[in-house]
């Protein structure tokens, strides 16, 4: 267990330990590489201290819109993915994360790109508040990104599985991914095999991802605790 607070008594805020973390991440990016970057609001605290070592790295490639732009406001270059054959390390945060590495994501709706980019990389890093830590994943309500004219069928599939799904809104309409699709949110599931269940819901007709990382799993998560970062290895 690392200790990076100078108090190791004080009661740090959420988004203090998303910072600690953030930081922590930074002793897995290669000099001399290309990092594969996740989205949120903890790896916005990645991003912004993955500043500082901007000159040592060739650059990022991105899960979202919304990393890009904020890579680029700091002058990290960002690569295309096909233009990128293997990245060495990929950082992200989760929803939730078991005591195996496996994950739910998506609660920022970039869980496909995420999903792409974890592909490509050799290790994954999750980075997370201690909140993020569960027994069994499933408590968070699960984003699945799903083609719009598959919506219905794919909830009243996850209704037979005992789950309760609703199409996620923004500002009173369904919120459009940045590939253009539509994501379905679904709780009251106990997700007990996530490999199991990753690989049936993704078969479906119309589900582009399920936001269970199983198949990408992290190998690492630095987790922000009250008295310090702690690494987990999976
Ligand atoms: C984005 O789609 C998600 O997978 C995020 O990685 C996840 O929601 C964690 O986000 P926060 O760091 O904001 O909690």
């Amino acid at each position: 267990m690392t200790n990076l607070n100078s108090q190791p008594n004080t009661v740090l805020s959420q988004d203090e330990l998303k910072t600690l973390v953030g930081q922590a991440a930074l002793q897995y990016v290669v000099p001399g590489d290309i990092v594969g970057v996740g989205t949120g609001s903890t790896v916005n605290k990645f991003i912004d201290a993955l500043a500082a070592m901007k000159g040592q790295i060739k650059g990022a490639v991105s899960s979202s819109v919304a990393s890009t732009e904020r890579l680029l406001a700091l002058g990290i270059p960002v690569f295309d993915s096909n233009d990128v054959d293997e990245l060495s390390v990929y950082i992200d945060g989760a929803d939730e994360i078991d005591g195996h590495g496996n994950m739910v994501k998506g609660g920022g709706a970039a869980l496909t790109r995420e999903k792409i980019v974890a592909a490509q990389s050799r290790k994954f890093v999750c980075i997370a508040d201690e909140s993020k830590l569960v027994q069994t994943l499933g408590k968070f309500p699960l984003p699945v990104e799903v083609i719009p004219m598959a919506a219905k069928r794919v909830m009243r599939q996850f209704s037979a599985m005992g789950g309760q799904a609703q199409i996620r809104l923004k500002d009173g309409q369904p919120l459009v991914t940045d590939n253009g699709q539509i994501i379905v949110d679904v709780t009251g599931l106990q997700i007990a095999d996530p490999l199991a269940f990753e690989s049936q819901v993704s078969q479906w007709p119309g589900v582009v991802t399920v936001g269970v990382f199983a198949f990408q799993k992290a190998q690492v998560c630095l987790l922000g605790t009250v008295s310090g970062v702690k690494t987990l290895t999976f």
